[in-house]
């Protein structure tokens, strides 16, 4: 993490910032935040202007976050409307298939407007209305796109789950939402292997109360049949087809919900997290522009599952926002091969590719072959986004796909920030492999220490922002408490971010990880507490610990020390029964690389198990145990280490 070499902005480089703007614009959005937001909310479409910017206090007795509140609008018009007129036949969506002999569809604005209005047509026919929910369990097909837009286009709040979620998982966020109505596919496909989607929503249905879901859409993607609830189930084309492709857009207050998205926190149940119509779209289309240098034309990538917050903001809506070509891929970066990338970066010409460190460090371990015979030379910019990139990956990246040439945009965000806070802009930015660099406009990023106390000048500590910013979310959807006990009451005033950092002497962060029990497993985000439930479930096991450790490829692998219950006795089978289960219980994402059977678990006297310790184990460190001396039973630490290494 103390790689120090710098990567200036290159002469001649064309952008639309360079530093001293950069520097200059920056200033501005915090000494007058009001008038710097007023005028960059002019850049989406309004029904109605706002004429209050801001409205915030991050006190915990008086929590409220709204931004432009009595503007009215519909973030599809931005999206869609507003560039028919001179660029409906501009390319919105570039379709790669997962079968590479497959041909790639491409969609227009104005097919994507029809589209979506007649989708819009079919859902209220079907009964959705404004402030309903509605599920979206897609594969990477342009109807995951389509699906968020038509319900933006109605008012009602999409919640997307990623497609690789099991039933279980789909059904508790169906239940959270109070969700009546689903968009599905009936399969999904990825590197050449079918996802039986359909199936895991009748599934995830019958684990639901009995009236939960009233509609299921099917899009029929692969042309295999799937039962069909009659009555229940409608099929996406039939639906569709048949509506008026104009639909008539639902106002909304800029306050208004846009949608939920489920993400993983310290504590067991995942958390819907809310975002709004109006600063969003505000916020993911101005950091879309800017960091990834957008100009009308350019064919960018954002390899992220629309399951995700990067998904949302930069497949979906900030690119839609700008009037983007996006290319969508449904499969896996290393299929068939790992030559796939660089051959879609230039049968598609792509010029912007933004993809997570996890995808360059598993197509680093083929060496150069990934790009071997490959030509590149279209790509202008790089970008990397949801884990730490390791300066190594970042070079690598930057010597193969970028030939040296083309800067790259490490983006530090989260689910709950709605679009990247902090980050390089390129042509501005001189870059540090391993760096998030700089704030973008109006964030307001600082370090604390463990009271709270704000740290200053080269330091490392809880990383936190001090005001708020557009794109924030709002709430936890039906907890607003959680909300409020999450993300503002650790450092009064401020909003928690939940990682640590460390900042050098040119100002510039470095994101160290999480200081919570959250993992991020190839940047999916993962509580430690969730796994742990889910272990628990399970007949056979008594308790269970689970700890992050360092992972080549995945960035953290997923470490699991289990109890077995007395009766039950340690086996091979066992272990790959409890995979399985784990898998079952959340998704494959969620599988244990490691699990260590555990006699005892090292305790505090008042029963709350130490995970510092067990972390320390995992990771080999025993001189830095600390103070095991409040332990129940110290004796636990030394069986716990002669276990570990047996195993490892
Ligand atoms: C957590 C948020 C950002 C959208 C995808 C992930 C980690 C994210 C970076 C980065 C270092 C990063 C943080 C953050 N993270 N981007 N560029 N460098 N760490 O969103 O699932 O909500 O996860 O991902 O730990 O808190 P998410």
């Amino acid at each position: 993490m103390t790689e120090q070499v710098i990567y200036p902005v290159q002469p001649g480089q064309k952008t639309k910032l360079n530093n001293a703007q950069y520097q200059a614009m920056y200033a501005e959005s915090l000494r007058d935040p009001e008038g710097f937001w007023q005028q960059q909310a002019q850049r989406i479409e309004w029904k109605k202007p706002f004429s209050k910017v801001k409205d915030v206090s991050f006190a915990k007795e008086d929590l409220h976050i709204r931004w432009f509140e009595d503007g009215e609008l519909n973030v599809t018009e931005s999206c869609l409307d507003r560039h028919l007129d001179k660029h409906g036949d501009d390319v919105a969506i570039i379709w790669e298939p997962d079968d590479e002999s497959q041909v790639a569809r491409r969609i227009t604005y104005r097919e994507l407007s029809k589209e979506v209005n007649q989708l819009a047509n079919g859902l209220r026919d079907l009964g959705v209305k404004k402030g309903d929910v509605v599920t979206i369990y897609m594969p990477m097909v342009p109807e995951a796109s389509m699906a968020m837009l038509a319900c933006a286009r109605i008012g009602a709040i999409h919640s997307v789950v990623f497609g690789g979620f099991s039933p279980e998982a789909l059904a508790g966020r169906i239940e959270d939402g109070n969700c009546h109505y689903v968009i599905t596919a009936n399969e999904g496909v990825r590197a050449g292997k079918i996802v039986p989607l359909k199936e895991n929503v009748d599934a995830a249905i019958n684990l639901c109360k009995s009236d939960q879901v009233k509609k299921v859409v099917v899009l029929n993607h692969t042309g295999n049949a799937c039962t069909m609830e009659v009555g229940r189930d409608e099929d996406y084309r039939q639906l569709v087809d048949k509506q008026d492709s104009e639909c008539q857009a639902e106002v909304m207050n800029a306050e208004d919900p846009l949608f939920i998205l489920y993400t993983s926190g310290s504590t067991g149940k995942p958390k819907g997290v809310l975002h709004t119509c109006g600063g969003y779209l505000v916020y993911a289309s101005m950091t879309h522009e800017y960091i990834f240098d957008y100009e009308r034309g350019d064919v960018y990538w954002c390899a992220a599952d629309v399951g995700w917050i990067t998904g949302h903001s930069y497949i979906v809506y900030g690119p839609f926002a700008n009037g983007a070509t996006v290319v969508m891929y449904e499969g896996v970066p290393t299929h068939p091969d790992c030559g796939r990338v660089a051959r879609i970066v230039d049968k598609h010409q792509i010029n912007i590719l933004y993809i997570a460190p996890t995808a360059i460090r598993a197509l680093m371990s083929d060496g150069d072959e990934p790009v071997e015979g490959a030509s590149l030379e279209s790509l202008r910019l790089l970008g990397t986004v949801g884990e730490p990139i390791n300066p190594e990956a970042w070079r690598w990246y930057y010597r193969t796909f970028g030939r040296s040439q083309c800067p790259i945009v490490d983006t530090w965000w989260q689910t709950e920030t709605g679009a990247a806070l902090i980050t390089p802009l390129p042509g501005a930015t001189d870059l540090k492999p391993g760096s998030a660099t700089r704030p973008f406009f109006g964030i307001e990023p600082a370090l604390v220490d463990e009271k709270g106390n704000e740290l200053s000048g080269a330091t490392s500590g809880n990383l936190i922002i001090k005001d708020s910013w557009p794109g924030q979310m709002r709430t936890v959807f039906g907890d607003h408490q959680r909300f409020i006990d999450t993300y503002f009451s650790t450092f009064e005033g401020t909003y928690f971010t939940g990682d640590g950092a460390k900042r050098d002497e040119d100002g510039y962060f470095w994101i160290t990880g999480r200081v919570d029990d959250v993992l991020n497993v190839s940047g999916h985000r993962m509580g430690t507490a969730e796994i742990e439930s889910a272990l628990v479930a399970h007949e056979a096991v008594s308790e269970a610990a689970v700890v992050g450790f360092p992972h080549d490829v995945k960035g953290q692998g997923i470490y699991v020390y289990v109890t077995l219950n007395h009766d039950v006795q340690a086996s091979p089978a066992i272990r790959n029964d409890l995979i399985n289960w784990v898998r079952k219980e959340i998704g494959p994402i969620a599988s244990p690389d490691i699990i260590q059977w555990a006699p005892g678990l090292p305790k505090t006297r008042s029963g709350k198990i130490m995970r510092r310790i067990l972390r320390k184990i995992a990771t080999d460190e025993y001189d830095q145990l600390g103070d095991i001396s409040t332990l129940a039973d110290p004796s636990v630490v030394e069986s716990l280490i002669q276990e570990h290494q047996a195993l490892t």
